[in-house]
């Protein structure tokens, strides 16, 4: 072989692995540019699935404030009006025992039903939490529950800071849903509310000492409950996290984590 045609074979070598390597680095940086906008367009629709989630949270505040304004403006106002004019009936029918014991038991079932709708309305809109923040609002609610079966406790240390407003509502809104269920399922004697802070982390939890519950059948049943489910919706929308430590036969605790910064940029106010 001539030192010519040797020459050529090299050269033609050498031409052929320099494409080659560049064909693979333009393969390498053409997937990695496509990874890339592929895990740019996920990190999206996760926000958007957010975005969506809040505006759903957004939209039920707003529906329980207007249903709780209809309630005590218009059911309210009509019931007191209905207690005025009774007791103008009763003045006018004289000292008659019977009418005067009827008229007792009307004025006693609209007094209950005026108690039912400052309740519920009360309920639909924890105004104590937008006038004096989530402590004075827990403490109300563990009030409130708390009667002669069920002893509601909270706790939480000296120095509380305060949380953005939609982290207030939500974690009040996760407590009032964990306190009822421990309520109305767990038979619970004792339910204590717990809140702290550590590190730029909210943690709450929900401890009782009722019947407990297997949380993987209870998740299985489509028919169940939206309660725990609007739990996870809500917390997903700031990434949060719930850990149910649940069993039959013994009591629930149910823990909640949220880091501020995550909750930081959420709008969930109406
Ligand atoms: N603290 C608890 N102790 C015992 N069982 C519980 C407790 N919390 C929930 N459960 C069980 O889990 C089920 C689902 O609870 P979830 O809050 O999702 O729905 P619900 O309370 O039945 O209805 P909703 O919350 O929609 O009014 C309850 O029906 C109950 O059987
Ligand atoms: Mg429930």
């Amino acid at each position: 072989m001539s030192i010519d045609s040797s020459f050529v074979i090299a050269l033609g070598t050498a031409v052929l692995l320099t494409m080659a390597v560049f064909i693979i680095i333009f393969v390498a940086y053409y997937q990695q540019k496509q990874a890339k906008q592929q895990l740019a367009f996920k990190e999206l629709q996760v926000q958007h699935r957010r975005d969506l989630m809040a505006a759903t949270f957004r939209g039920q505040e707003e529906e329980r404030k207007r249903l709780a304004e209809d309630m005590h403006d218009g059911i309210g106002t009509m019931l007191s009006v209905t207690k005025m004019s009774l007791n103008q009936l009763e003045r006018q029918a004289g000292n008659d025992v019977m009418l005067g014991f009827q008229f007792q038991k009307t004025r006693s079932m609209i007094d209950e039903t005026m108690t039912n709708v400052r309740r519920i309305s009360r309920n639909l809109v924890p105004t104590t939490l937008e006038r004096f923040g989530l402590l004075a609002a827990l403490e109300e609610l563990a009030d409130r529950a708390t009667d002669k079966d069920t002893e509601v406790q909270l706790t939480y240390p000296e120095s509380a800071i305060p949380f953005p407003p939609a982290l207030d509502l939500m974690l009040y809104r996760i407590t009032q849903e964990l306190v009822n269920n421990a309520i109305r399922h767990a038979r619970a004697r004792h339910i204590i509310i717990q809140l702290f802070s550590i590190d730029n982390e909210v943690r709450l939890s929900v401890l009782d000492d009722g019947v407990g519950f297997d949380f993987d059948v209870i998740m299985e049943n489509k028919q169940g409950g939206l309660g725990l489910r609007n739990i996870e919706s809500r917390l997903s929308v700031v990434n949060g996290h719930v850990t149910f430590d649940v069993a039959p036969g013994r009591g629930s605790q149910i823990h909640i984590q949220v880091r501020l910064y995550d909750a930081q940029p959420v709008d969930l106010m109406s």
